[in-house]
């Protein structure tokens, strides 16, 4: 599996070779992170960080309380695994995951429906191309009105996460709310040094949010109360170290059934 990915990674990061425009930036970021979880796609849910990202779904799931939700949005969803389990046990809710990686999407759809989950749709949509079209009902597929938009460690791989969460915000209805999780930048050392890997060895654009920065860059778009749900630094399980970890949320205040 590391082999490919990091084929993948390398292909990419040689394609990317002498890019000019921000433009060009942005579209070659989008490419490696592309290429990077197409290679992972085929043994996401069966690789060595398999159970680290489904124990983090599972830290969501003791905090989500998805009563009255009508439909539920997953943005960077992977193969679904988290929205799986949870459209086996909300069969009302209406889900959606979307992803900008074609593989981990395929895979998404097929492995929900070996399932048979009729209350669950994958899209292959980049959300910092196509956020602000869906928050403003203008894309073909996906409409906006959102009682909760889930973020499982995807958004840090955003280029400009004031935007992002803008048109999470937008996607919203009021009253609804946005679950992150996200390594927890604070006291952790571990997480500060994987985040140094990624920004100077694997190099795929990603940058931990700090946790307060990001509390404030909610507060900031208008998610009020924003707070940390749940928070493990550096931890064990079955004898290996994992990086910290935080569960974040903001709730759009009001309580009307229309987007913001
Ligand atoms: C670390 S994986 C997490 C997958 C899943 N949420 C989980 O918890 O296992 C991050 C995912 O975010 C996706 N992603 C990154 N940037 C994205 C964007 N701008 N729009 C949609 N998906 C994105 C990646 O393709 C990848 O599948």
């Amino acid at each position: 599996m590391l082999a490919a990915r990091d084929q993948a990674l390398h292909d990419v990061a040689m394609m990317q070779g002498g890019t000019s425009s921000d433009g060009q930036d942005f579209a070659a970021k989008q490419a490696k992170i592309a290429a990077e979880f197409n290679a992972w796609a085929p043994t996401y849910e069966s690789g060595r960080l398999a159970p680290w990202y489904q124990m983090h779904a599972r830290e969501v799931f003791k905090h989500l309380d998805l009563s009255g939700a009508r439909r539920v949005l997953d943005i960077g969803c992977g193969t679904g695994w988290a929205l799986r389990q949870l459209a086996k046990q909300h069969h009302a809710i209406e889900f959606i995951g979307i992803d900008l990686a074609p593989d981990m999407i395929a895979m998404a759809k097929e492995l929900a429906s070996a399932e048979n989950l009729a209350n669950l749709a994958f899209f292959e949509a980049d959300w910092e191309e196509v956020g602000q079209a869906i928050a403003d009902a203008s894309h073909a597929e996906i409409k906006p009105g959102f009682d909760c938009i889930l973020a499982l460690s995807s958004l840090h791989y955003v280029a400009d996460i004031n935007t992002a969460l803008a048109s999470i915000r937008d996607s919203l209805y009021a009253g609804g709310s946005l679950v992150l999780v996200e390594r927890d930048t604070r006291s952790s050392i571990l997480t500060n040094i994987w985040g140094a890997l990624h920004k100077f060895v694997i190099r795929d654009g990603v940058e931990f949010i700090d946790t307060e920065e990001l509390l404030e860059m909610m507060r900031s778009t208008g998610f009020e109360p924003v707070s940390v749900l749940s928070s493990k630094q550096q931890f064990m399980r079955h004898g290996k170290l994992f990086t910290s970890v935080a569960v974040v949320k903001g709730v759009l205040p009001g309580g009307n059934a229309e987007p913001s």
